[in-house]
């Protein structure tokens, strides 16, 4: 089932395993395939997310619920928001994360959050999230993130 729609692209839900080769090659390339394997992705509730142009996937994101930083325990995350190279820059990012908010709304969600590259922080405050802690390093990556939150009260319908 489509859950959202951008230029001939179709989001649908698809398994842990179907995000995985594109997370790894956006996101962590240089590191062990293990690497973007999580507790997390196996969880009942987690939904991964995919683009597909056709049958190939050209972007993945993550939601599940996690309490927020801030202390909301209704708070959905939103992780792993990978989109091929050469498509970004096409709204591929904006129908996943659109998707993935409208599954937080439907969850009653508060709010929802991220762990944002501090390179990719411009894309999350496009879309209303704003900065709720200071910029860390993961030690994972080595990369500077900032923790970014999106309210959600005041926008149910
Ligand atoms: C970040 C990412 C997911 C965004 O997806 P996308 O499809 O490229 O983004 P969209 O085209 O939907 O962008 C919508 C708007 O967000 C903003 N934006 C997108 N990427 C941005 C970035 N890296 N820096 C600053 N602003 C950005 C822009 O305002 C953009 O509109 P514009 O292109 O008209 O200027 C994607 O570029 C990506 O995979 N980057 C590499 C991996 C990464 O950093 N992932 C996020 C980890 S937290």
């Amino acid at each position: 089932m489509a859950l959202g729609r951008v230029a001939g692209l179709e989001i649908r839900a698809v398994t842990a395993e179907a995000v995985r080769p594109l997370r790894h090659r956006v996101l962590r390339a240089d590191m062990a395939l293990e690497s973007v394997r999580t507790e997390s992705d196996d969880r009942p509730a987690t939904v991964h997310l995919a683009a597909f142009d056709g049958d190939e996937i050209v972007g993945v994101m993550t939601v599940f619920a996690d309490p927020s930083p801030l202390g909301d325990s209704t708070a959905q995350r939103i992780r792993w928001m990978a989109v091929d190279p050469a498509r970004q820059r096409g709204a591929i990012g904006t129908a996943l994360l659109e998707a993935g908010l409208a599954i937080a709304r439907k969850r009653r969600a508060v709010s929802v959050w991220a762990d944002a590259r501090d390179t990719a922080l411009g894309f999350y405050e496009r879309h209303g999230f704003r900065p709720s802690g200071p910029s860390f390093i993961d030690p994972e990556t080595g990369l500077a993130h900032t923790p970014v939150v999106l309210d959600l009260i005041g926008d149910r319908a």
